[in-house]
């Protein structure tokens, strides 16, 4: 292809002009096909990465996440993981909106919530080199999506329709598609149908239901296919699970009835992936073995992966492994109940091996560890955990901090904490006089974390730390705490010196700060 250009464009004496069009006609037309494609359709919760890569596995042709709100996505990071081989977008609470992974990304359709073409526009930049496509939202009647104007919100705003399709089609060079309900008559449907035709995406979905009806009603199939014939556009029909498609011989049914050649599944998937098998459905104990394996894979957070497993369980769910699933608390507790346990270690070994690799080359880049916001780059960090045994309960590092505050006359530290998602971990940073101090290493808990940074602010300004043995040591003495235990390092000799004589000897706050 690319040398018929060449040719082409050698002919036509190198008009500038033709070559770009015909660049731009080939750059789309090698991209992702919608026509005769089995899809997993897109779904809260359940569309994350071990669902798609299983369904991928299983022979769905194209995936599609779960809807991600624009404005979600605007707050976060993109930070390659070489631990795990992933793209992740991370939130400044350092949770991951959305993973993605070099085996699907041909195949990968981002679904987005929104209700705004210019928010649409910097989270398909942000995104597009990482996905096949984008797809934008019309169909979800929920509420938390409808009054944010996102959603099926947006079937009644035909105009801010073509304004969202035709800005991503314009600057986007990824194909773009839209996933619609049917609206109340059919001339209305079709009219929009063929608006948003005129934006030149590459396809629509149709859950083949209004936007008021439920799963249970009939899915319209006679509006999925006169809409099918008053478009040119590929047509993905949608809404068959349960009454059309048990498993993969139904599709061709389905896809007959709405006069489709290519269909999205949802409930049908989420209940047994395998759905996309052409050589039949697999029992749902290697079903869901397959998807445990990817959620320790690529680290899937717990409550995804039991919330997917309880899906798939959804009419054994009072069984004893149904009971016990619903109890688990990690993801190694639902490997034991698997009995997948000596995967899970072999897998997270590798991935420590992996991880301390990296460390030792310099290389680690998984998590953003400077990765609170931009901000970032100025919080004073040292690595240092609070160990609570080293401690009096009386004399903490917060309680020595706040003291130091108000013999300073500074307003009391501020502290301000995130949790991870991937481990439920803290991490704190306080702000004092204008300087904000953290620790780089995660705590248990909230308290904890809030302790390590107020070490970090002591050690940095010089000051006593409230160790226990630092105290037996003063006492001994009957003198003042000594200024050797701060850390001689942040600080310059004098300036210590000067900090020690101002250090009340005997600091007996009276009690800690709320927390
Ligand atoms: C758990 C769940 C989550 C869903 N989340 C989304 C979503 O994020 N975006 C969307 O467009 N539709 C969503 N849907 C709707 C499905 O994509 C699909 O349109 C609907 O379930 C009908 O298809 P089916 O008959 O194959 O289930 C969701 C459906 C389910 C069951």
């Amino acid at each position: 292809m690319y040398v018929v250009i060449v040719l082409l464009v050698f002919i036509l004496q190198l008009q500038p002009k033709i070559y770009l069009l015909l660049c731009f006609l080939f750059r789309k037309m090698v991209h992702l096909s919608f026509q005769k494609k089995t899809i997993l359709a897109p779904m809260v919760r359940v569309g994350t990465l071990p669902m798609r890569l299983l369904a991928l596995d299983y022979g769905a042709d194209i995936v599609y996440t779960e809807e991600l709100v624009d404005k979600k996505m605007l707050q976060c990071k993109r930070v390659v993981n070489d631990i795990l081989h992933t793209v992740d977008f991370v939130s400044p609470t350092e949770r991951i909106i959305f993973q993605t992974c070099e085996r699907e990304h041909h195949h990968v359709v981002f679904q987005m919530g929104t209700s705004d073409a210019e928010r649409a526009l910097a989270v398909a930049k942000q995104i597009e080199n990482d996905v096949a496509g984008i797809d934008i939202n019309m169909g979800c009647p929920k509420e938390y999506s409808t009054k944010g104007g996102m959603g099926a919100a947006l079937l009644s705003c035909p105009e801010k329709i073509e304004t969202i399709l035709s800005t991503l089609v314009r600057a986007i060079s990824k194909p773009i598609t839209c996933k619609i309900r049917i609206l109340p008559t059919l001339e209305e449907t079709i009219n929009l149908v063929k608006r948003i035709e005129k934006t030149g995406v590459a396809a629509i979905a149709v859950h083949g239901r209004k936007k008021e009806e439920r799963p249970q009603h009939p899915v319209h199939c006679d509006v999925i296919k006169a809409i099918a014939q008053a478009v040119s556009i590929p047509v993905i029909s949608n809404g068959g699970s349960q009454e059309f498609i048990r498993e993969f011989q139904d599709i061709h049914e389905f896809c007959n009835v709405t006069g489709t050649s290519s269909v999205m599944i949802a409930r049908a998937a989420m209940w047994n992936p395998s759905v996309f098998r052409s050589t039949g459905v697999l029992p749902l104990e290697n079903v869901m073995r397959d998807y445990i394996a990817y959620a320790v894979r690529y680290d899937n957070h717990y409550t995804n992966t039991k919330y997917c497993l309880c899906q798939m369980m959804r009419d054994h769910l009072e069984s004893s492994l149904g009971k016990r699933l619903q109890a688990a608390q990690s993801t190694q507790e639902i490997c034991e109940i698997f009995e997948m346990i000596a995967f899970f270690k072999k897998i997270r070994n590798e991935q420590e091996t992996k991880k301390a690799e990296l460390e030792c080359a310099g290389l680690v880049n998984t998590m953003p560890v400077e990765g609170w916001s931009e901000e970032d780059q100025n919080i004073i960090q040292i690595p240092i955990r609070f160990d609570k045994r080293e401690y009096s309960s009386q004399l903490t590092p917060k309680m020595l901090l706040l003291e130091w505050c108000r013999m300073e006359k500074l307003p009391q530290p501020v502290y301000q904490t995130v949790q991870r998602s991937t481990d439920k971990f803290f991490r704190s940073v306080l702000n004092v006089n204008e300087k904000q101090y953290g620790s780089t290493l995660w705590d248990k808990s909230k308290k904890l974390a809030e302790q390590s940074a107020a070490i970090v602010c002591l050690r940095t300004l010089g000051l006593p730390e409230g160790k226990i043995s630092d105290i037996d040591l003063m006492q001994k003495r009957k003198r003042k705490l000594p200024l050797q235990i701060a850390d001689k390092t942040y600080l310059p000799k004098e300036e210590q010196n000067k900090k020690c004589a101002e250090w009340p000897g005997n600091v007996t706050p009276q009690r800690d700060e709320k927390e």
